[in-house]
C-alpha cells in the first residue's frame, strides 16, 4: 500500500465526484468542494477526487472552459487529470457524487454492494447538474454556480 493509500485512510470523509468525461463538471466539483473545504478549515478531515464514467480523455487537463470560470471564481483547477471510475472507488469512497442521472444509473450499474453512498449531488430539484461541453462559454459560469450551491448543501452534510 502506497504512502498516499495510508494517508488517505486516516482521512474521515473521502469523497468522489463523477461526471461522463471527467473534463468539465466533475472537475469543478472537485476544485469548488475543496475550496469550500478549506474555506472551513477542514481540509484535514476530506480526500476529494474526481473522476468519469466515460474514457475519452484520460490523462487529459479540464476543459479550458471549466478552468477559466474556475480561475474568475479563484480556484485553480489546471492540474487535475481525467480519469474514469474504477471498481475500487466503491469501496474506497465514503460517497460518489454524480452529477446527473444518467452518471448516477452508470455508477449504480457498476457496482453490486458498494461500500459508498451513490447520490446526486441535487437531491431536490434542479436534480442533474447540465452537460455543458457541446455548449458555449456562458453555460460554464451558469455550471459553476450550481454546482457550487450544490456543493455548499453538500459540505452541511457533513457538519
Ligand atoms: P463532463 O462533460 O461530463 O462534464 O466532463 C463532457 C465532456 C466530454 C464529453 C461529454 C461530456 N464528450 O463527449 O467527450
Amino acid at each position: 500500500m502506497s504512502a498516499l493509500r495510508l494517508s488517505e485512510r486516516a482521512l474521515t470523509h473521502k469523497v468522489l465526484f463523477v461526471c461522463l468525461g471527467n473534463i468539465c463538471r466533475s472537475p469543478l466539483a472537485e476544485g469548488i468542494f475543496s475550496g469550500l473545504v478549506d474555506d472551513a478549515e477542514l481540509s484535514g478531515d476530506f480526500f476529494i477526487d474526481s473522476a468519469g464514467t466515460g474514457a475519452w480523455h484520460i490523462g487529459n487537463p479540464p476543459d479550458p472552459r471549466s478552468v477559466d470560470v474556475a480561475e474568475r471564481h479563484g480556484i485553480d483547477i489546471s492540474h487535475q487529470q481525467a480519469r474514469t471510475v474504477t471498481l475500487e472507488d466503491f469501496d474506497r469512497f465514503d460517497v460518489i457524487v454524480a452529477m446527473d442521472g444518467d452518471n448516477l444509473s452508470k455508477l449504480s450499474a457498476m457496482s453490486d454492494a458498494p461500500r459508498a453512498e451513490i447520490r446526486l449531488l441535487f437531491n431536490a430539484p434542479p436534480m442533474d447538474v447540465p452537460d455543458p461541453y457541446f455548449g458555449g462559454p456562458e453555460g460554464f459560469e451558469d455550471v459553476f454556480r450550481l454546482i457550487r450551491s450544490g456543493c455548499e448543501k453538500l459540505l452541511t452534510t457533513f457538519r
